[in-house]
């Protein structure tokens, strides 16, 4: 059994980008600049927009961070969208979601310029990587097959299990797995709430990708000797032993199943730093027009 180590190829991946970054400078190019636009104090938000804005300056990368209260309203933050949409020094952006009730989420994202759309949300990068057009990839699932990819896991004929179908992380990564091209190939099964059986589903699956938010969900006696396991759960559970009061909890029981896997990451340092790798990606595929 191997473990993957995300946190690794995460770091190796945000040296070669500000290599990357270097060479443009050094050719006279301009510094690739990524906006972050969060409201409110939600904790996780929090937390991963300050990773975010890191691993910008460990990039080289110009951020800028703006942020709202809870009470920011529609009109102010489609305002600000359409501010960032006109700016020519801004690459990239992202509205860090979840965002507050009284906001439609999806007229934020549909108002942000697909062009500059690093997160991958909008409809028009969605619906290219349904039909496999050059798009910007959402993060986590392009942090997947990153992973999948320098560990050299072979994904061609496999039959793979993905667990949860958000717009995120299962729908994507499910039209990643089956598409033509290597990580991918595979035949992809996409289960969710209202899947008839659940078990039987993962323990004919070669590789299963859990992505569902229920701390261990997937136990050994639903793994098939061999199986890749990759884990995007990141739930807070209670830890009082912790400073932060919380410990991440993947959506795999680690500790039975790690025993019978040929590859499987773990949470955190798994598939969590390589989501903000593959903004980082995003934002220098933005900035050097590589694919708008
Ligand atoms: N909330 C949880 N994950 C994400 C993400 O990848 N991007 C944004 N904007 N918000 C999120």
């Amino acid at each position: 059994m191997q473990i993957i180590d995300g946190k690794a190829i995460a770091a190796d991946i945000k040296k070669e980008i500000a290599l990357q970054v270097e060479e443009i400078i050094a050719t006279g190019g301009k510094r690739p600049h990524l906006a972050a636009i969060l409201v409110g104090h939600d904790g996780g938000s929090e937390t991963y927009v300050a990773n975010k804005v890191r691993a910008c300056e460990e990039c080289g990368f110009t951020s800028t961070l703006i942020r709202y209260e809870e009470d920011v309203t529609e009109e102010e933050l489609l305002s600000k969208v359409c501010e960032l949409n006109a700016d020519a020094d801004v690459d990239g952006f992202i509205v860090q979601l979840p965002l507050p009730k009284h906001i439609d989420e999806q007229k934020v994202i549909e108002t942000i310029d697909y062009r500059k759309d690093v997160d991958g949300f909008h409809p028009i990068n969605a619906g290219r990587l349904a039909i496999g057009l050059p798009c910007y990839l959402s993060a986590t699932p392009n942090g997947i097959i990153e992973l999948l990819r320098r560990y050299n896991i072979d994904t061609k004929g496999k039959k793979c299990v993905v667990l949860g179908r958000s717009n995120i992380v299962g729908k994507p990564v499910a039209t990643l797995m089956m598409q033509k091209q290597i990580p991918g190939d595979a035949t992809v099964t996409v289960c969710h709430s209202h899947t008839a059986d659940i078990e039987a589903e993962c323990r004919a699956a070669d590789i299963i990708i859990a992505a569902l938010g229920q701390p261990h969900f997937v136990k050994a006696d639903m793994v098939k000797e061999g199986a890749v396991i990759i884990d995007v759960g990141t739930t807070r559970v209670p830890d009082a032993t912790r400073k932060s009061g919380f410990r991440l909890c993947g959506d795999v029981d680690f500790k039975n199943v790690a025993p019978k896997c040929s590859y499987i990451t773990p949470v955190p340092g798994g598939v969590g730093p390589m989501t903000i790798v593959s903004l980082m990606k995003n934002t220098l595929l933005a900035a050097t027009h590589k694919i708008y």
